[in-house]
């Protein structure tokens, strides 16, 4: 991959990156809400933020309404309720979108992303289609969590890497800038996942697309206050939809060699 990834660097001139949005998405996170907004303007001056709120009961959403009434560069999302990671993301794309934003970039609220670490990703985003803070490669960190939770992740990925054959060691993170032209090339008006195998979604779209995607390090601090969202169902969305995607992707190749004659890598 880092062969090829340098040829396309060579050959392929990206455009310069314009103006980025850090959407954040919150589910209970009154505690953490002010400390990630100020962190994040001062780590980005020029950046907005738009919080993507779903109608959290703790209240989040009417301190996020008082941060955007401080600050210009602030914004807030209010969707009607707990519809998933996903969904929140992709409302924030579009508002992004529409409202001319050049880059869009995920990031969580409870400070486990680190907001001085954005400079690192925007900066390599411009050689870049999409780039995605990793945990897994030589340099990315994780802080603070148990070996369970460390299990998962990094058994998600390779899962996720070996089922989908996609060159990637964070396929579940979620702290990652998107040009939104890569966005709008993923097709993401088809995306049903909801919850955290949306990120999978995406790493794999970008991939199939043929994007030139890149893995920074990143060091991850498990959250202090609040609580994770994490659940048995967001695993067995991720597990069976994963499967499913691999299963397919199998098949369209076993049929593509089959009507080719080209049985040679099947
Ligand atoms: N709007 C909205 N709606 N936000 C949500 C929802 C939801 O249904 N569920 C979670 N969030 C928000 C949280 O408030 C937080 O800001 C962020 O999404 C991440 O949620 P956490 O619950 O803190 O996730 P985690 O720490 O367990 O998981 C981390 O690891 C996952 C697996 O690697 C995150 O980095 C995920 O992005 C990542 O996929
Ligand atoms: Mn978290």
């Amino acid at each position: 991959m880092s062969d090829r990834a340098s040829d396309q660097e060579e050959t392929r001139r990206f455009e310069p990156v314009g103006p980025a949005l850090v959407i954040i998405p919150t589910y209970n996170e009154v505690d953490n809400i002010r400390s990630i907004v100020s962190r994040t303007r001062a780590a980005v001056p020029d950046a907005h933020v738009l919080v993507a709120d779903d109608n959290s009961p703790d209240g989040t959403g009417k301190v996020a309404d008082e941060l955007a009434a401080e600050d210009g560069h602030v914004q807030v999302l209010h969707r009607r309720g707990k519809e998933g990671l996903g969904a929140a993301y992709l409302a924030g794309f579009r508002w992004g979108m529409e409202h001319g934003f050049d880059v869009l970039v995920e990031m969580d609220a409870d400070g486990s992303h680190q907001p001085e670490e954005l400079p690192r990703l925007l900066t390599a985003l411009r050689h870049a289609d999409l780039v995605l803070g990793s945990r897994w490669v030589p340099g990315g960190r994780v802080v603070n969590w148990p070996a369970s939770r460390k299990f998962l992740s990094r058994g998600g990925s390779t899962y996720s890497r070996m089922v989908l054959g996609i060159p990637i060691r964070d396929v579940t993170g979620g702290f990652r800038a998107f040009r939104a032209d890569t966005l709008r090339g993923l097709g993401i008006d088809s995306v049903a996942s909801q919850g955290y195998c949306f990120q999978v979604d995406l790493a794999h779209r970008a991939v199939r697309a043929g994007y030139h995607v890149v893995e920074v390090p990143i060091t991850f601090v498990e959250r202090e206050l609040g609580d994770s969202k994490m659940s048995r169902d967001i695993v067995v969305e991720a597990l069976w939809r994963v499967t499913a995607w691999g299963a397919r992707s199998r098949l369209h190749q076993l049929t593509r060699h089959r009507h080719t004659g080209d049985h040679e890598h099947a």
